[in-house]
Protein backbone atom coordinates (compact mmCIF):
# COMPACT_ATOMS: atom_id res chain seq x y z
CA UNK A 1 0.00 0.00 0.00
CA UNK A 2 1.92 2.98 -0.71
CA UNK A 3 -1.03 6.10 -0.09
CA UNK A 4 -0.68 8.19 2.68
CA UNK A 5 -4.05 8.33 4.05
CA UNK A 6 -2.62 10.72 7.24
CA UNK A 7 -0.23 13.09 6.43
CA UNK A 8 1.28 15.82 9.06
CA UNK A 9 2.83 19.46 7.33
CA UNK A 10 5.06 21.11 9.45
CA UNK A 11 5.78 24.45 8.98
CA UNK A 12 3.44 26.63 6.95
CA UNK A 13 5.29 29.31 5.17
CA UNK A 14 5.91 29.45 1.15
CA UNK A 15 6.79 25.80 1.39
CA UNK A 16 4.53 24.20 3.77
CA UNK A 17 1.53 25.28 2.71
CA UNK A 18 1.72 24.77 -1.01
CA UNK A 19 2.70 21.03 0.08
CA UNK A 20 -0.37 20.24 2.48
CA UNK A 21 -1.86 21.26 -0.99
CA UNK A 22 0.03 18.95 -2.54
CA UNK A 23 -1.43 16.22 -0.77
CA UNK A 24 -4.52 17.11 -0.10
CA UNK A 25 -5.43 16.84 -3.67
CA UNK A 26 -3.62 13.93 -4.04
CA UNK A 27 -6.52 12.90 -1.24
CA UNK A 28 -4.80 12.43 1.61
CA UNK A 29 -6.35 13.90 5.18
CA UNK A 30 -3.43 16.63 6.11
CA UNK A 31 -2.95 18.72 9.35
CA UNK A 32 -0.76 21.89 8.90
CA UNK A 33 0.66 22.72 11.48
CA UNK A 34 2.70 25.99 12.83
CA UNK A 35 4.02 27.61 15.54
CA UNK A 36 2.85 31.30 14.64
CA UNK A 37 -0.79 31.68 14.22
CA UNK A 38 -0.43 34.30 11.45
CA UNK A 39 1.62 31.74 9.76
CA UNK A 40 -1.49 29.23 9.79
CA UNK A 41 -3.88 32.01 8.26
CA UNK A 42 -1.87 33.31 5.65
CA UNK A 43 -1.38 29.69 4.66
CA UNK A 44 -4.78 29.20 4.50
CA UNK A 45 -5.57 32.34 1.96
CA UNK A 46 -2.41 30.97 0.13
CA UNK A 47 -4.17 27.50 -0.48
CA UNK A 48 -7.28 28.90 -1.38
CA UNK A 49 -5.75 31.37 -4.14
CA UNK A 50 -3.63 28.67 -5.43
CA UNK A 51 -6.69 26.42 -5.63
CA UNK A 52 -8.67 28.71 -7.95
CA UNK A 53 -5.61 29.52 -9.89
CA UNK A 54 -5.54 25.54 -10.47
CA UNK A 55 -9.33 25.58 -10.90
CA UNK A 56 -8.85 28.77 -13.68
CA UNK A 57 -6.41 26.91 -15.68
CA UNK A 58 -8.79 23.75 -15.80
CA UNK A 59 -6.29 21.48 -14.07
CA UNK A 60 -9.03 20.60 -11.21
CA UNK A 61 -12.59 20.72 -11.08
CA UNK A 62 -14.48 23.45 -8.42
CA UNK A 63 -15.65 20.37 -6.35
CA UNK A 64 -12.13 18.41 -5.94
CA UNK A 65 -10.56 21.89 -5.03
CA UNK A 66 -13.35 22.11 -2.24
CA UNK A 67 -12.85 18.71 -1.61
CA UNK A 68 -8.65 19.26 -1.18
CA UNK A 69 -9.20 22.35 1.11
CA UNK A 70 -11.55 20.60 3.44
CA UNK A 71 -9.01 17.89 3.40
CA UNK A 72 -6.44 20.49 5.25
CA UNK A 73 -6.66 20.84 9.09
CA UNK A 74 -4.54 23.58 11.00
CA UNK A 75 -2.83 22.98 14.11
CA UNK A 76 -0.68 25.09 16.16
CA UNK A 77 0.31 21.64 18.20
CA UNK A 78 3.20 19.01 16.74
CA UNK A 79 1.68 16.70 18.58
CA UNK A 80 -2.01 17.09 17.34
CA UNK A 81 -0.17 17.30 13.90
CA UNK A 82 1.65 14.31 13.76
CA UNK A 83 -1.08 11.47 15.79
CA UNK A 84 -1.86 9.24 13.96
CA UNK A 85 -0.32 10.45 10.65
CA UNK A 86 1.51 7.85 8.16
CA UNK A 87 4.18 10.40 7.19
CA UNK A 88 5.38 13.80 8.61
CA UNK A 89 7.11 16.31 6.07
CA UNK A 90 9.36 18.40 7.62
CA UNK A 91 9.19 21.90 6.10
CA UNK A 92 10.02 24.82 9.03
CA UNK A 93 12.82 27.31 8.86
CA UNK A 94 16.06 26.38 7.38
CA UNK A 95 17.71 26.25 10.84
CA UNK A 96 19.57 23.27 12.75
CA UNK A 97 18.54 23.97 16.15
CA UNK A 98 15.12 24.82 15.07
CA UNK A 99 14.98 21.38 12.70
CA UNK A 100 16.40 19.65 15.67
CA UNK A 101 13.74 20.73 18.20
CA UNK A 102 11.09 19.84 15.88
CA UNK A 103 12.67 16.01 15.04
CA UNK A 104 12.79 15.40 19.30
CA UNK A 105 9.12 16.10 19.05
CA UNK A 106 8.45 13.83 16.10
CA UNK A 107 9.86 11.00 17.69
CA UNK A 108 8.32 11.38 20.63
CA UNK A 109 4.77 11.96 19.64
CA UNK A 110 4.59 10.20 15.78
CA UNK A 111 3.66 6.55 15.48
CA UNK A 112 6.32 4.84 15.53
CA UNK A 113 6.13 3.39 11.73
CA UNK A 114 5.37 7.21 10.51
CA UNK A 115 7.72 8.18 7.45
CA UNK A 116 9.48 11.29 8.24
CA UNK A 117 10.44 13.64 4.94
CA UNK A 118 12.46 16.77 5.27
CA UNK A 119 12.33 19.47 2.46
CA UNK A 120 15.34 20.92 3.74
CA UNK A 121 17.48 22.62 0.56
CA UNK A 122 20.80 22.33 1.76
CA UNK A 123 21.42 20.73 5.03
CA UNK A 124 22.51 17.39 5.57
CA UNK A 125 19.37 16.63 8.23
CA UNK A 126 20.28 13.00 9.11
CA UNK A 127 23.05 14.21 11.91
CA UNK A 128 20.19 16.71 13.70
CA UNK A 129 17.79 13.36 14.05
CA UNK A 130 17.60 10.95 17.03
CA UNK A 131 18.52 7.50 16.56
CA UNK A 132 14.88 6.45 16.35
CA UNK A 133 14.19 8.72 13.23
CA UNK A 134 17.18 7.21 11.20
CA UNK A 135 15.46 4.17 9.82
CA UNK A 136 12.34 6.05 8.43
CA UNK A 137 13.55 9.23 7.62
CA UNK A 138 14.69 10.79 4.32
CA UNK A 139 14.97 14.11 2.84
CA UNK A 140 12.03 14.90 0.23
CA UNK A 141 13.10 18.04 -1.56
CA UNK A 142 10.38 19.99 -3.66
CA UNK A 143 10.79 23.12 -5.66
CA UNK A 144 8.26 25.76 -5.42
CA UNK A 145 5.51 26.05 -6.26
CA UNK A 146 4.88 21.86 -5.57
CA UNK A 147 0.98 21.78 -6.67
CA UNK A 148 2.60 22.63 -10.11
CA UNK A 149 6.26 21.69 -10.82
CA UNK A 150 6.50 18.23 -10.50
CA UNK A 151 10.24 17.40 -9.76
CA UNK A 152 11.12 16.08 -6.08
CA UNK A 153 14.48 14.72 -4.65
CA UNK A 154 14.32 12.07 -2.85
CA UNK A 155 17.24 11.65 -0.69
CA UNK A 156 17.78 8.26 2.14
CA UNK A 157 20.41 8.84 5.12
CA UNK A 158 22.67 6.47 6.06
CA UNK A 159 20.47 4.00 8.24
CA UNK A 160 17.42 4.55 5.85
CA UNK A 161 15.48 1.83 4.97
CA UNK A 162 14.75 1.12 1.40
CA UNK A 163 11.51 0.86 1.78
CA UNK A 164 10.72 4.30 2.89
CA UNK A 165 12.16 5.74 -0.19
CA UNK A 166 10.17 2.99 -1.85
CA UNK A 167 6.79 3.90 -0.56
CA UNK A 168 8.00 7.75 -1.08
CA UNK A 169 8.76 7.42 -4.51
CA UNK A 170 5.79 4.92 -5.42
CA UNK A 171 3.50 7.45 -3.98
CA UNK A 172 4.58 10.64 -5.13
CA UNK A 173 4.73 8.91 -9.00
CA UNK A 174 1.33 7.92 -8.63
CA UNK A 175 0.26 11.47 -7.87
CA UNK A 176 2.06 12.41 -11.15
CA UNK A 177 5.20 13.86 -9.65
CA UNK A 178 8.61 13.43 -10.86
CA UNK A 179 10.65 12.01 -7.65
CA UNK A 180 14.82 11.32 -8.76
CA UNK A 181 16.06 9.22 -6.19
CA UNK A 182 19.76 9.36 -4.81
CA UNK A 183 21.53 6.67 -3.47
CA UNK A 184 23.21 8.80 -0.96
CA UNK A 185 22.87 12.14 0.57
CA UNK A 186 24.09 14.45 -2.31
CA UNK A 187 24.63 18.28 -1.51
CA UNK A 188 22.29 20.37 -3.09
CA UNK A 189 20.96 17.49 -5.35
CA UNK A 190 21.38 17.92 -9.23
CA UNK A 191 18.87 21.21 -9.47
CA UNK A 192 19.84 23.27 -6.72
CA UNK A 193 23.38 21.91 -7.50
CA UNK A 194 22.88 23.68 -11.09
CA UNK A 195 21.06 26.83 -9.87
CA UNK A 196 23.54 27.65 -7.30
CA UNK A 197 26.39 27.15 -10.41
CA UNK A 198 24.20 29.77 -12.40
CA UNK A 199 23.75 31.85 -9.93
CA UNK A 200 27.27 32.04 -9.59
CA UNK A 201 27.69 33.19 -12.72
CA UNK A 202 25.06 35.24 -13.01
CA UNK A 203 26.77 37.70 -10.33
CA UNK A 204 29.89 37.64 -11.87
CA UNK A 205 27.95 39.08 -14.88
CA UNK A 206 26.36 41.46 -13.38
CA UNK A 207 29.31 42.68 -10.65
CA UNK A 208 32.28 42.16 -12.83
CA UNK A 209 30.98 42.35 -16.30
CA UNK A 210 28.40 44.79 -15.77
CA UNK A 211 25.80 43.02 -17.73
CA UNK A 212 22.35 44.18 -17.03
CA UNK A 213 19.89 41.82 -15.83
CA UNK A 214 17.23 41.66 -18.32
CA UNK A 215 20.18 41.06 -20.62
CA UNK A 216 20.74 37.91 -18.54
CA UNK A 217 17.36 36.76 -18.32
CA UNK A 218 16.67 37.42 -22.33
CA UNK A 219 19.85 35.29 -23.02
CA UNK A 220 18.46 32.43 -19.83
CA UNK A 221 14.52 33.04 -21.72
CA UNK A 222 15.22 33.21 -25.52
CA UNK A 223 18.50 31.19 -25.82
CA UNK A 224 18.74 28.54 -23.14
CA UNK A 225 15.18 28.26 -21.60
CA UNK A 226 13.22 26.27 -24.01
CA UNK A 227 16.03 23.83 -24.79
CA UNK A 228 16.62 23.02 -21.71
CA UNK A 229 13.07 22.30 -21.20
CA UNK A 230 12.56 19.84 -24.04
CA UNK A 231 16.06 18.44 -24.15
CA UNK A 232 17.65 18.99 -20.85
CA UNK A 233 21.57 19.43 -21.09
CA UNK A 234 22.67 16.33 -21.78
CA UNK A 235 20.25 15.57 -24.83
CA UNK A 236 21.05 18.87 -25.95
CA UNK A 237 24.51 17.59 -26.01
CA UNK A 238 23.92 15.02 -28.48
CA UNK A 239 22.25 17.27 -30.62
CA UNK A 240 25.04 19.82 -30.45
CA UNK A 241 27.49 16.35 -31.17
CA UNK A 242 29.20 15.26 -28.59
CA UNK A 243 33.17 16.00 -30.43
CA UNK A 244 32.13 19.49 -30.16
CA UNK A 245 31.20 19.27 -26.64
CA UNK A 246 34.56 17.91 -25.78
CA UNK A 247 36.09 20.83 -27.88
CA UNK A 248 33.86 23.29 -25.94
CA UNK A 249 35.59 21.79 -22.63
CA UNK A 250 38.85 22.01 -23.74
CA UNK A 251 38.85 25.41 -25.45
CA UNK A 252 36.63 27.14 -22.87
CA UNK A 253 37.34 30.70 -23.02
CA UNK A 254 37.65 31.25 -18.64
CA UNK A 255 38.05 29.36 -15.94
CA UNK A 256 35.16 30.59 -13.45
CA UNK A 257 37.01 32.08 -10.24
CA UNK A 258 35.54 30.22 -7.00
CA UNK A 259 31.93 31.86 -6.58
CA UNK A 260 31.62 34.75 -4.02
CA UNK A 261 29.96 34.64 -0.29
CA UNK A 262 28.54 38.36 -1.26
CA UNK A 263 27.20 39.95 -4.37
CA UNK A 264 27.38 43.94 -4.04
CA UNK A 265 24.54 44.08 -6.54
CA UNK A 266 22.24 42.31 -4.61
CA UNK A 267 23.75 44.21 -1.56
CA UNK A 268 22.61 47.43 -3.06
CA UNK A 269 18.86 46.75 -3.77
CA UNK A 270 18.60 45.00 -0.81
CA UNK A 271 19.91 48.25 0.79
CA UNK A 272 16.92 50.14 -1.55
CA UNK A 273 14.49 47.47 0.03
CA UNK A 274 14.40 46.16 -3.49
CA UNK A 275 13.76 42.72 -1.98
CA UNK A 276 11.81 41.10 -4.36
CA UNK A 277 8.24 40.60 -5.58
CA UNK A 278 6.93 40.07 -1.90
CA UNK A 279 8.22 44.21 -1.50
CA UNK A 280 6.73 45.03 -5.13
CA UNK A 281 9.97 45.60 -6.30
CA UNK A 282 13.75 43.46 -6.95
CA UNK A 283 15.59 43.74 -10.21
CA UNK A 284 12.28 44.25 -11.99
CA UNK A 285 9.97 46.94 -10.91
CA UNK A 286 6.34 45.19 -10.76
CA UNK A 287 4.79 48.86 -10.76
CA UNK A 288 3.03 48.42 -7.56
CA UNK A 289 1.39 44.87 -8.55
CA UNK A 290 0.59 42.95 -5.01
CA UNK A 291 2.31 39.78 -4.42
CA UNK A 292 -0.74 37.58 -4.50
CA UNK A 293 -1.60 39.04 -7.95
CA UNK A 294 2.07 38.42 -9.06
CA UNK A 295 1.87 34.51 -7.97
CA UNK A 296 -0.79 33.96 -9.75
CA UNK A 297 -0.06 35.23 -13.37
CA UNK A 298 3.29 33.12 -12.73
CA UNK A 299 0.81 30.14 -11.70
CA UNK A 300 -1.13 30.65 -14.45
CA UNK A 301 1.72 30.89 -17.33
CA UNK A 302 3.63 28.42 -15.55
CA UNK A 303 0.15 26.01 -16.09
CA UNK A 304 -0.27 26.93 -19.65
CA UNK A 305 2.99 26.01 -20.32
CA UNK A 306 2.77 22.47 -18.74
CA UNK A 307 -0.48 22.12 -20.79
CA UNK A 308 1.41 22.88 -23.93
CA UNK A 309 4.56 20.86 -22.42
CA UNK A 310 2.57 17.56 -21.83
CA UNK A 311 0.92 18.03 -25.65
CA UNK A 312 4.33 17.89 -27.04
CA UNK A 313 5.33 15.03 -24.78
CA UNK A 314 2.20 12.96 -25.80
CA UNK A 315 3.43 13.19 -29.36
CA UNK A 316 6.32 10.94 -28.35
CA UNK A 317 8.28 13.93 -29.55
N1 LIG B 1 11.30 28.67 -0.28
C1 LIG B 1 11.64 27.77 -1.18
O1 LIG B 1 11.58 28.04 -2.40
C2 LIG B 1 12.07 26.39 -0.77
C3 LIG B 1 12.18 25.39 -1.76
C4 LIG B 1 12.52 24.09 -1.37
C5 LIG B 1 12.80 23.80 -0.04
N2 LIG B 1 12.72 24.78 0.90
C6 LIG B 1 12.97 24.40 2.30
O2 LIG B 1 11.73 24.31 2.97
C7 LIG B 1 11.88 24.64 4.35
C8 LIG B 1 10.93 25.79 4.68
O3 LIG B 1 11.23 26.89 3.87
P1 LIG B 1 10.18 28.06 3.57
O4 LIG B 1 10.73 28.82 2.41
O5 LIG B 1 8.80 27.48 3.49
O6 LIG B 1 10.34 28.90 4.91
P2 LIG B 1 9.32 29.96 5.57
O7 LIG B 1 10.13 30.83 6.41
O8 LIG B 1 8.43 30.55 4.52
O9 LIG B 1 8.40 29.02 6.48
C9 LIG B 1 8.89 28.30 7.58
C10 LIG B 1 7.78 28.22 8.62
O10 LIG B 1 8.25 27.42 9.70
C11 LIG B 1 7.62 27.93 10.85
N3 LIG B 1 8.29 27.41 12.05
C12 LIG B 1 9.39 27.88 12.65
N4 LIG B 1 9.69 27.12 13.73
C13 LIG B 1 8.75 26.14 13.79
C14 LIG B 1 8.52 25.05 14.66
N5 LIG B 1 9.34 24.80 15.68
N6 LIG B 1 7.45 24.26 14.41
C15 LIG B 1 6.62 24.51 13.38
N7 LIG B 1 6.80 25.54 12.50
C16 LIG B 1 7.86 26.33 12.71
C17 LIG B 1 7.69 29.43 10.70
O11 LIG B 1 6.74 30.06 11.55
C18 LIG B 1 7.38 29.59 9.22
O12 LIG B 1 6.00 29.82 8.99
C19 LIG B 1 13.35 25.00 4.53
O13 LIG B 1 14.04 23.89 5.01
C20 LIG B 1 13.80 25.37 3.12
O14 LIG B 1 15.17 25.14 2.92
C21 LIG B 1 12.35 26.07 0.57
Amino acid sequence: MSAFSTVAVLGAGTMGHALALVHALAGCSVRLQDVRPEALERAFGLIEAALDTLVAAGEIGREAAAAAAARIAPTARLEAAVEGAELVIETVVEDRAVKREVYTGIAAAAPAEAIVASNTSYLDVFPLMPEVLQRRAAIAHWYTPPYILDLVDLVPGPATDPAALDRLEAFYRAIGKRPVRFSRMLQGYVANRLQAAIGAEIFRLLDEEGIEPAVIDESIRHGLGLRLLLQGQLGKADYTGLELVAKALANRTYTPPPPRDRSPTLDRLLGEGRSGVMAGRGFYDYGGRSAAALFRERDRKLLALKRAWRAIEGEGA
